[in-house]
Parts: C-alpha cells; sequence; structure tokens
C-alpha cells in the first residue's frame, strides 16, 4: 500500500497530540512535517509542545514554526482548556532534535514542491499558516490533494454563540481556505463534541501499560475537568477526528455542503455558515463530517496506543 504523505499542522493542545498519535499509528500515512500555530497558547508554547510530542512518539519528520498570530485579527488563548503550557499535566521528553531553519509556510511548500504523489494536510489550529501556504506559494496548490481541518461546526459554537475556537481565532485564513478549490473536509464541533471520552474509559486507556498510553491517560485525566465544569459529560476529544475521519471514514456520517465563513458579524465573526437548503445556489465545497461512532473512536484509541507497546524514552 502506497503511504499518503502527510503534514501535520496544529497548536497542541492535548487533542491534537492525541490526533498526533492516531497520525503516527497509522500505517496508512507517512508523516512529512510538523508545524505548529499560534493558537492554543502562544506560537512558542506550541512549538514546544510539538517538539516534545515528535519526541513521545518517534515522530522524525521535520519540525518548523508557524504563525506568531492570525493575519488580521487579535489572537486569543485557550489556557482554560489547555492549562498555562497549552499541554498541562504529564511530564514530557526534552526535544530530540532541532527545529527546522525554514518558517512552517517554507518547510510546507518544500515538502509538497517534493513529494511525488498529492499532499494531505492535516490542520487541527487556527488555519493561519495553510492561508499563508496558499498566499506565499499558490504553485504548491494543485499538489495538495485534501486538507482535513477540525474547525467551525454547522450548527453551534463553542467559542461564542456561533463561532468555534479555531475558525474564530483567524477567520479570515479560514475564508482564503474555503475558498481555495482544494479538497477540504471539516470536523466540525458537530462530530468533534460527540467525540467525547469520559472518565470511566480512562481505566482502559491506562489499562494498556505502555508510556504513550499513560501519558494519552494522563492529557485525559486533565483535560475532561475544564469541560465537565462546564457542562459536558467528560472531554470532547475534537482533533483526532481530522485524522480518523481520513483513516476510518465508516466511522463517520459526512455530507457535502456549500460553507462560508461569516467575516463581519457582530454576533457571527468566525461563523460556518453552511448551505443545507441550496439557497445560496453554489457547489459544495467542504465534506462536512457530522456525527461519529463514539465506541468505535474509543476501540480505535486503544489500537493505536498499542502502536507504541515497545517504545519507551527517557523523561
Ligand atoms: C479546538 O480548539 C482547541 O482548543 C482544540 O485543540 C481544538 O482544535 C476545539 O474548538
Ligand atoms: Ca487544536
Amino acid at each position: 500500500m502506497d503511504k499518503i504523505p502527510v503534514i501535520l499542522d496544529g497548536d497542541p493542545g492535548h487533542d491534537d497530540a492525541i490526533a498526533w498519535v492516531f497520525a503516527k499509528a497509522s500505517p496508512k500515512f507517512d508523516i512529512k512535517a510538523v508545524t505548529s500555530v499560534a493558537g492554543n497558547q502562544t506560537i512558542e508554547k506550541t512549538t514546544i509542545n510539538a517538539r516534545r510530542i515528535c519526541a513521545l512518539l518517534g515522530i522524525d519528520a521535520p519540525v518548523a514554526r508557524g504563525a506568531v498570530k492570525p493575519m488580521t485579527a487579535d489572537p486569543v488563548t485557550a489556557g482554560n482548556w489547555h492549562g498555562d503550557s497549552g499541554l498541562d499535566g504529564p511530564a514530557m521528553p526534552e526535544p530530540d532534535q532541532e527545529l527546522s531553519e525554514l518558517p512552517a509556510v517554507d518547510l510546507m511548500a518544500k515538502v509538497i514542491r517534493e513529494s511525488e504523489t498529492p499532499v494531505t494536510i492535516i490542520a487541527t489550529g487556527p488555519q493561519t499558516n495553510v492561508a499563508q501556504l496558499l498566499i506565499a506559494h499558490p504553485e504548491v496548490k494543485d499538489k495538495i490533494g485534501k486538507i482535513s481541518i477540525m474547525g467551525g461546526g454547522v450548527t453551534h459554537g463553542n467559542w461564542s454563540p456561533a463561532a468555534e475556537f479555531n475558525i474564530f481565532e483567524d477567520p479570515e485564513a479560514a475564508w482564503i481556505e474555503f475558498h481555495s478549490g482544494i479538497p477540504l473536509q471539516m470536523c466540525g464541533l458537530d462530530v468533534t463534541e460527540r467525540a467525547i471520552i469520559r472518565p470511566d474509559d480512562f481505566p482502559r486507556i491506562r489499562g494498556i501499560g505502555n508510556q504513550v498510553a499513560d501519558i494519552v491517560a494522563g492529557w485525559l485525566e486533565f483535560f475532561y475537568r475544564y469541560p465537565m465544569e462546564i457542562g459536558y459529560d467528560g472531554a470532547p476529544v475534537h482533533d483526532p477526528c481530522a485524522v480518523l475521519s481520513l483513516t476510518h471514514p465508516e466511522i463517520f456520517k459526512m455530507q457535502d455542503l456549500y460553507v462560508d465563513i461569516e467575516l463581519e458579524g457582530e454576533y457571527t465573526r468566525g461563523e460556518t455558515v453552511a448551505d443545507f437548503i441550496g439557497s445560496s445556489g453554489k457547489r459544495p465545497n467542504v465534506t462536512c463530517v457530522l456525527d461519529i461512532d463514539r465506541d468505535r473512536y474509543i476501540d480505535l484509541l486503544v489500537e493505536a496506543l498499542h502502536a507504541f507497546d515497545c517504545r519507551e524514552v527517557k523523561i
């Protein structure tokens, strides 16, 4: 089987980190680069987290630092969800490789240019790096096979009543991406808030007994507390949906729709507005992922974590 070359772009972040666990464990993917973006925390923090996650998981692709802030909006961070470090909880290994000398968009462009087959970008933070890539290196667009994102939602938001955090953070970047014509798959809150991992799932993850599984259990034990306080019945572990909807589409429900990004609204800036009734007259530009088989999600996490049974790094 030919592996799909992928770039992992994110703002880790507990759920970004778990998304990367799935990506590294999948035999379908060849991880060509990892790029950080400001979002859940500052770029300094998301970049060091990205490098530590790579050291933990044995991802040996180059890691590059991405956008310091959104294209025009003021940056916000999500320390309430992810803690002061952006990845609070268990101790992590130090990075085991130097940061790339290239900025994220240049590394992305290099990987795409040099790839023999189309590259998939999995973007689980604000879409700033992807938009800046398309602006700075428009010639690589035709070699991007697909972009799979965590962001948005067709029914509600989580950072404002209408907008989800990743799109709220940088709506202009999302607008560029959604209008790029590149095949786009969107895991919004519709599906990701059903990708709930509950406290009674934790013993199964701890029980796996390898180092990565213990750390993932520790991340979840930290990450579920804030959402439980505000009324969720566990941790909505959003970002892995952007990976799994590529590797295991059979556990999801999807629908092709025209989706636009609200840039102006006083109450709705950053909303992903989906046309279910065809009144825009526009052809679908997004495959919206709308639901997940949660039990399979947990089974697949356990399966993915067993890929690390023989890995142990110094912490
Ligand atoms: C998104 O925001 C971040 O806090 C998570 O990592 C996820 O990508 C959910 O709204
Ligand atoms: Ca994220």
